[in-house]
């Protein structure tokens, strides 16, 4: 989605803003600009395609001399990617930049209104409307300006502001689209993330929900919705920059997918006291709420939707009460049934995904118990969640997800666990046993990641295919729902994943001579029936790829290829057997070429609905 950063200081702000955005290309854009002011007044330069393409436009004008800007990296909802529908937007009088995170809703309405009153509109986007709204509310005084123009607003936003009267501030907003304020000496920083301004200072903060800032090179003044002054606590980024680079690794995707085994264990061991307990923290939640809970919903999106699949499973097994997974997306538009006996898991990587962050906030409304399992600290979800469990997995930069659903994924298992054991429907000795295996899933993955040669391999045989299909029962069935999606987001190629026995209700008749199945195996309860539909498939001319348990003699003599998953333990067979098919993707992405941390289309934090 898009990407916001803005500088007020000393240093010359063309190359540093550029810099910025480049560190905010992972979100997913088409289009790039900045917006300078001093006191010449507002320049604008923007284009379609990349920063290179920006940077380009940028030097070839020369030295601008300025300290002050706004730059932004557009992820196209309404208009094409082009240098006109690119931000930042000028208002027609000159006076007013804005870069635009969010969508307005109503910005047809607002557009009409405008257009009576004189304005003009030369792009097809619904952020136009903001700095032209802007400018109307405009008579001397940037913050009532921009207080005014808000009031008219409908939809989400993050935005950042310049006026062409006040060359030597910025001003920020913000409404369900993140935004942070980065505080430096002589100079003042707005970005959509952290690794933006990590360069600049560590010194960071979030803006709250409808929190305006003003920021100059001196100083940040932050009002709320009241027009009351406000403090924040400033957090100290600990984390390196380089925790935020490639280090050596061709891709983002690689490199995380390596990190694996030790971001699990940073999830996993600081939750596990030293009899093997499962600590939880929570302080809102006690061990009686948590006894009471007659019924789980577990919501997200993408993968962390698959996440929350898998847990349906386990859950429901471990705490034999209903538990429920639903995209977020349609949660609240489905009229959930909740009650205050209802626990709704909310689980995002970036917490701030909107589609999440709405059906958190339905639940809530809904008197539901909430839980959010986030890896971005203090993103919207996790601040805005009864209790929040941080995944830890430091910053997951490319598009496609690894560690953050793999962290996710041990980190629902367990909170599932834990109130099993206090609804007494899993012994302490059973809750021991599960932990230990859960301590064993990081050595699991590093065994399947010592042999990257045998996926590279296989992925070399069938990059070329056109279709996939991927196969599974229960478990494996939300596991292919994941390899499905990491496949086709960043290679491109078209694939399905069904539940093995649905395949016969129609989908069969896609499968022709060479087609590639992967039928996941490691759900040892239904594997007969796993052979029996591997069968079926061969029958009519796949080829199959099956993902099987070590000690498993039977799928080899049926499959075309087999990838054996170490044995640790049941419940860390999910957490293995996505690994070699998070590096099937990978590979057949760069045997394609693809541009594998930033697929087309896509992008990291999804702010819209
Ligand atoms: O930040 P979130 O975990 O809320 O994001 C949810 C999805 O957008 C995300 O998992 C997406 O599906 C990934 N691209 C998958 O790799």
């Amino acid at each position: 989605m898009c990407g916001i950063v803005g500088y007020v200081g000393e240093r010359a702000v063309t190359p540093l803003l550029l810099e910025a955005l480049e560190k905010l290309e992972y979100r997913g854009y088409d289009s790039a600009g900045i917006a300078l002011v001093s006191d010449g007044g507002i320049e604008i330069q923007k284009t379609r395609g990349r920063i290179a393409d920006l940077r380009r436009i940028v030097e070839s004008a020369g030295d601008s001399g300025c300290t002050v800007g706004i730059g932004h990296t557009r992820w196209a909802t309404h208009g094409e990617p082009s240098d006109v529908n690119s931000h930042p937007h000028l208002s027609k009088s000159g006076r007013v930049a804005v870069v635009h995170n969010g969508i307005i809703e109503n910005y047809i309405e607002l557009r009409a209104f405008l257009s009576a009153h004189g304005y003009e509109f030369s792009t097809e986007t619904d952020s136009e409307v903001v700095s032209e709204l802007i400018d109307y509310c405009y008579s001397g005084d940037p913050v009532a300006a921009v207080r005014k123009a808000e009031l008219q607003l409908r939809g989400s936003y993050a935005l950042g502001i310049i006026f062409a009267d006040f060359p030597e501030q910025i001003i920020a907003l913000r409404k369900d689209s993140p935004l942070i304020i980065g505080i430096g000496e002589n100079e003042n920083f707005i970005a959509s993330d952290i690794p933006a301004i990590l360069k600049y200072t560590r010194d960071v903060f979030r803006l709250d929900e409808r929190e305006l800032a003003v920021l100059s090179k001196k100083r940040v003044a932050v009002f709320n919705e009241l027009g009351e002054r406000v403090e924040h606590v400033i957090e100290h980024i600990e984390w390196d920059a380089g925790a935020a680079e490639k280090g050596g690794y061709p891709h983002f995707m690689i490199k995380e997918i390596m990190e694996q085994p030790e971001a699990i264990s940073k999830t996993v061991a600081p939750r596990i006291d030293a009899n093997g307990d499962i600590l939880l923290g929570f302080k809102s939640l006690s061990d009686e709420d948590l006894k009471n809970i007659d019924s789980i919903k577990l919501t997200a999106c993408g993968s962390a939707y698959h996440v929350g699949v898998v847990a349906k499973h386990l859950l429901k097994k471990w705490l034999d009460i209903p538990v429920e997974a639903e995209l977020a997306s349609e949660f609240r538009y489905d009229d959930p049934i909740l009650n205050e006996r209802t626990l709704v898991i909310v689980i995002s990587q970036s917490g701030e995904t909107l589609d999440t962050l709405y059906a958190l906030r339905e639940a809530k409304n809904k008197g539901a118990r909430t839980v959010s399992i986030v890896n971005v600290v203090a993103s919207s979800i996790a601040n805005e969640s009864e209790e929040v469990l941080y995944t830890w997995a430091g910053p997951e930069i490319s598009v496609a997800t690894t560690k953050a659903y793999s962290t996710q994924l041990v980190l629902v298992e367990l909170l599932g666990i834990r109130m099993a054991q206090l609804r007494g429907k899993l012994s302490d000795c059973e809750v021991k046993e599960l932990v230990s295996a859960i301590k064993c899933i990081p050595s699991g993955i590093e065994t399947i990641l010592s042999d990257v040669q045998t996926m590279q391999y296989v992925a070399s045989l069938y990059f070329n295919s056109q279709s996939v299909f991927f196969l599974g029962r229960n478990i494996d069935f939300a596991l292919s729902l994941e390899a499905s999606l990491k496949l086709k987001e960043i290679s491109y190629i078209h694939s399905e994943a069904y539940a093995a026995g649905e395949l016969k209700h129609g989908t069969i008749s896609l499968i022709e001579d060479g087609t590639l199945v992967i039928a996941l195996c490691t759900y040892r309860p239904l594997l007969d029936k796993m052979i029996s539909n591997i069968k079926e498939v061969k029958a009519r001319g796949a080829k199959v790829i099956a993902i099987i348990n070590e000690d498993d003699i039977q799928t080899g003599t049926v499959a075309d290829h087999i990838i054996r998953i170490p044995e640790c333990g049941e419940i860390s067979a999910p957490s293995l057997t996505i690994v070699p098919l998070q590096l099937f993707a990978y590979y057949i992405a760069s045997l394609k070429g693809c541009d594998i941390d930033k697929p087309r289309n896509l992008a990291k934090s999804v702010t819209v609905e």
